[in-house]
C-alpha cells in the first residue's frame, strides 16, 4: 500500500479524487484556513500553523468522529473531513509541514 501511494503521488497528480495527495486535499481547507495555513478563520479559529502536528491530527480525528466542537462550529469541520481517511489526514499534515 505504501509503495502504491508513493507511485500514485508521482503519477496521479491532477487525478486526486483518489489517493492521498496532501497538496490537492489541502486546497479545500485553504478556503477557510488560508493557503499557507496561517489564516485565523472568523477571527477566532487559530491558524493551523500555530498548533502542533499532533494537535492537528488529533483534532481532525475528533471532528471526523463528531467529538470536537471547540468554537461551536465543529459541524463545519465534520462535513469538510467527510470521506477522508486517516491516510488523507496524514498526507494533509505532511503538506502543512512544508508550508
Ligand atoms: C468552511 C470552512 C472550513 C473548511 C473548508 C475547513 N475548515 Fe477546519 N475549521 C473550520 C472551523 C469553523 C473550525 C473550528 C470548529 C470548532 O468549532 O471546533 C475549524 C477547525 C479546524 C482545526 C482545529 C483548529 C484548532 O486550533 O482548534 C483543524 C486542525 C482544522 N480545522 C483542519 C482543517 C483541514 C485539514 C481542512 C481541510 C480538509 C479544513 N480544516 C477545512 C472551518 C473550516
Amino acid at each position: 500500500m505504501k509503495k502504491f501511494l508513493a507511485v500514485c503521488a508521482a503519477a496521479c497528480i491532477g487525478v486526486s479524487a483518489f489517493g492521498a495527495d496532501g497538496a490537492t486535499l489541502f486546497k479545500k481547507c485553504a478556503v477557510c484556513h488560508g493557503a499557507k495555513a496561517d489564516k485565523v478563520y472568523l477571527n477566532k479559529i487559530p491558524a493551523l500553523k500555530s498548533i502542533s502536528t499532533a494537535e492537528r491530527l488529533q483534532y481532525m480525528k475528533e471532528y471526523a468522529e463528531g467529538k470536537r466542537n471547540a468554537y461551536g462550529q465543529g459541524a463545519i469541520m465534520k462535513i469538510n473531513l467527510k470521506g477522508l481517511t486517516e491516510e488523507d489526514f496524514k498526507a494533509i499534515e505532511s503538506y502543512i509541514e512544508t508550508l
